[in-house]
């Protein structure tokens, strides 16, 4: 969801805020502002882009060495000039942006309208700041206790930055559910709702706890819980590198991260496949790996793409380890009054690590006494500071709203550890656990080769860009990945895609099929080749565009289908991993042909931190 960002120092910080906005842009990209305070308090916002807003200020007051910036993805109120952040108190005492969402904030409102406050905007913010600036004018307190004080009223989520134009010294912070990181530079502090604005100019930061307040001068950090009750900062370490945030030649971040994933992925088992092949181990995962083994069930859960690896885990964890897996989605997990044991083991994928509904779900499964692991891709975030255990994937930043990387990452991890217990559980044996481990190493350059073919891909999809309908096939392990291939194609190029098991065709979206509905059918060499050889016939049969996934050198469906994507072969536990490639190659070069912007699509956000 929205991207904060924030700096205190001896910089211009329009310029700090501006750099900022545009790499934090892929967290909501509905509309933009920056407030700048030197004597007084400037506001500047724009419904759209940051380049929009950009273009606002060109020739505006851009002085102060304080300032907070925002990039919004709306939940209350349309996206608006008006409803842009930051928003001002109705005596311009504060102001204020906001990521997360006020629960409360009808009643809260209600009681400052009693109390003669007026509001321009529909927002749950504009209620926030205006509840601060009322207990400070009310209780003649400073402004960090009128924050404290607010925020004590306040039911929902939030990580905020605020200013108050008596006290122009500060910048002062709080976070409870939305992330919110400090980094700290000499004589100056950049605060941001994730590390890619603050990673040029330091690698030193210290994340925000739920609760905590911290008060930020240019030259000191003060932390407290929000009663009042010191903290002592702890400093880390950002293992983050400028170019990893960056384009690097590539037209969009997508692309690049479509293309990064031969490295990806390998640096997701680097230094967990032991240099023989012979075994696998994951550190995060050693001091519960008893209660790993023994689990009665694992209950994955996750949203979006992080789900569909999920599925993908239940079909390889039950293959290889035989324990019972259950795949959720977090939302429906957290509001269905589920059954959770004590000996079940919680697995939540994120790739952000900051998702709404995985966290609660998360909270729910530690209160039943579940030992809760994490598997994410951000380090440091909210996720896996909130579970027992985990893995990180180690993909490295992914910046483009649709998961490229991040997936194949979570599938390569889900694989290791349903190795490891399918051998500890005696399902595997020495040698084909040997041999899977292998195959896995070998993925990476298979991927290169799928990747060498996308000049063929684009060719497809310019032949199928104005689909209105795509439908996904495929069969056990195929059927996750053409859940995800539709999702791909759906957000970036707003085709509607459905992903379905492909037996499951005939009962209803055979109906659909005719000579203009392309059918995408992940047909790669498995177990049930036969049976998907039949699906391909029968959509044949009622003029239907086959473009069928293969194994190379498939000559049985080259002769059936319309066009064939082609893939190494792999081990059906793994050749997920290769099949998904040529689709996201297909959903992006739609996307780029139908003139969409693949890396910020509509409507959506990268990290989906209200529910
Ligand atoms: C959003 C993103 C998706 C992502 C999903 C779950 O919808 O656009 O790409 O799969 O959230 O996010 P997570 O960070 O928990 O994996």
């Amino acid at each position: 969801m929205c991207g904060i960002v924030g700096y205190i120092g001896n910089k211009n910080a329009y310029s700090v805020l501006l750099n900022g906005l545009k790499r934090l842009e892929y967290r909501g990209y509905d509309s933009a502002g920056i407030s700048l305070l030197d004597q007084n308090i400037k506001v500047y916002k724009k419904k759209g882009k940051v380049s929009d807003l950009e273009a606002f200020v060109a020739d505006r007051d851009i002085s102060g060495k304080i300032g907070i910036g925002h990039t919004r993805w709306a939940t209350h109120g349309e996206p608006s000039d008006i409803n842009a952040h930051p928003h001002v108190s109705m005596n311009g005492h504060f102001v204020i942006i906001h990521n997360g969402i006020i629960e409360n904030y009808g009643v809260l409102k209600k009681k400052l309208a009693d109390r003669g406050y007026t509001f321009a905007s529909e927002t749950d913010t504009e209620v926030l700041v205006n509840l601060i600036e009322y207990i400070y004018i009310r209780g003649k307190v400073t402004a960090e206790i009128a924050v404290r004080l607010a925020l004590t009223k306040v039911v929902g989520a939030y990580g905020i930055l605020v200013m108050c134009n008596n006290e122009p010294d500060k910048i002062i912070a709080a976070r409870k559910g939305s992330p919110l990181v400090i980094g700290i530079g000499s004589d100056e502090y950049f605060l941001a709702s994730d590390a890619t604005p603050i990673v040029e100019y330091t690698k030193s930061v210290v994340y925000l706890n739920n609760d905590d307040v911290a008060i930020v001068r240019k030259d000191e950090l003060i932390l407290k819980t929000i009663d009042n009750n010191k903290l002592v900062p702890k400093v880390q370490q950002l293992d983050l590198d400028l170019e990893e945030i960056e384009k690097s030649g590539f037209d969009h971040f997508m692309l690049k991260e479509i293309f990064e994933q031969p490295r990806s992925i390998q640096d997701t088992f680097r230094g967990r496949i032991t240099s023989d092949f012979t075994d696998i181990r994951l550190g995060g995962l050693y001091n519960v790996m008893d209660r790993l083994v023994d689990a009665r069930r694992i209950i994955i859960i996750g949203c979006g793409t992080s789900w569909h690896a999920g599925l993908l885990g239940e079909y390889i964890l039950e293959d290889l380890a035989r324990i019972q897996v259950e795949v959720e989605y977090a939302s429906e997990f957290r509001y269905r009054n589920p059954l959770i044991n004590a000996d079940d083991v919680i697995i939540a994928i994120s790739q952000s690590g900051e998702t709404a509904d995985t966290l609660a779900a998360i909270q729910m499964a530690k209160t039943a006494g579940s030992l809760v692991l994490g598997i994410c891709n951000v380090v440091g975030s909210s996720i896996p500071r909130e579970t027992n255990a985990g893995v990180y994937t180690h993909a490295g930043p992914e910046i483009g709203v649709a998961s490229t990387k991040a997936f194949t990452a979570q599938v390569t991890v889900l694989s290791m550890i349903a190795m490891i217990l399918g051998h500890m559980r005696g399902y595997l044996s020495d040698e084909k656990y040997v041999r899977l481990i292998t195959e896995l190493h070998d993925i990476p350059q298979k991927i290169e080769r799928i990747l060498s073919l996308n000049d063929e891909f684009k060719q497809i999809a310019s032949l199928y860009k104005n689909a209105n309908n795509f439908l996904y096939l495929g069969r056990g392990y195929f059927f996750p990945v053409a859940l995800e291939g539709a999702l791909k194609l759906k957000e970036i190029s707003y085709i509607h895609a459905e992903g379905y098991p492909a037996a499951e065709m005939k009962h209803g979206p055979i109906a659909l099929i005719d000579k203009n509905m392309p059918v995408v059918v992940i047909a790669a060499k498995d177990k049930s080749y036969e049976k998907i050889v039949n699906n391909i016939q029968e959509i044949k049969a009622r003029n239907g565009i086959v473009i069928a996934v293969v194994t190379e050198g498939d000559k049985i469906i080259r002769d059936l289908a319309d066009h064939v994507l082609e893939i190494p072969h792999a081990d059906e536990v793994l050749a997920s991993l290769l099949a998904v490639v040529p689709l996201q190659l297909l959903s992006y070069h739609i996307a780029v042909m139908r003139g969409c912007n693949v890396d910020q699509p509509r409507n959506l956000a990268k990290s989906v931190t209200v529910e």
